[in-house]
């Protein structure tokens, strides 16, 4: 998938505020198991067209921030910094 950004892709100051539960590099919060990890970084990049809208609206049942808030360029900024998070 191929989007544009403004995204300096590591500094993405409305980003911070995943920060908090998912940790700067992501990794924070393991969505799997141990022996099969799957952080933000990986589920971007692995399947882009799931986590932009969980971005977006949030996944039901998940206690999440919804930062449908922000105006379209600031979460497609937020979804290209999550890409280029590490995957691993
Ligand atoms: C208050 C804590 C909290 C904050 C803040 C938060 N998240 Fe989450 N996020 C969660 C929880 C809890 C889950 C669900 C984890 C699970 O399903 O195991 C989740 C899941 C996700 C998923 C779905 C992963 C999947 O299952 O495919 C994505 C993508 C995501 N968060 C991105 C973000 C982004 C981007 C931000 C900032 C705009 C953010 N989150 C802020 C707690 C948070």
């Amino acid at each position: 998938m191929k989007i544009s950004t403004n995204a300096s892709a590591v500094e993405y100051p409305n980003a911070d505020c995943c920060a908090v539960c998912h940790g700067f590099d992501g990794k924070a919060m393991n969505f799997k198991t141990p022996e099969n990890a799957k952080y933000i970084g990986t589920v971007a990049k692995e399947n882009p067209q799931e986590t932009s809208p969980k971005i977006i609206a949030v996944q039901l049942g998940v206690p999440m921030v919804v930062v449908g808030v922000l105006d379209t360029q600031d979460l497609v900024d937020i979804f290209t910094q999550a890409q280029a998070l590490s995957q691993r």
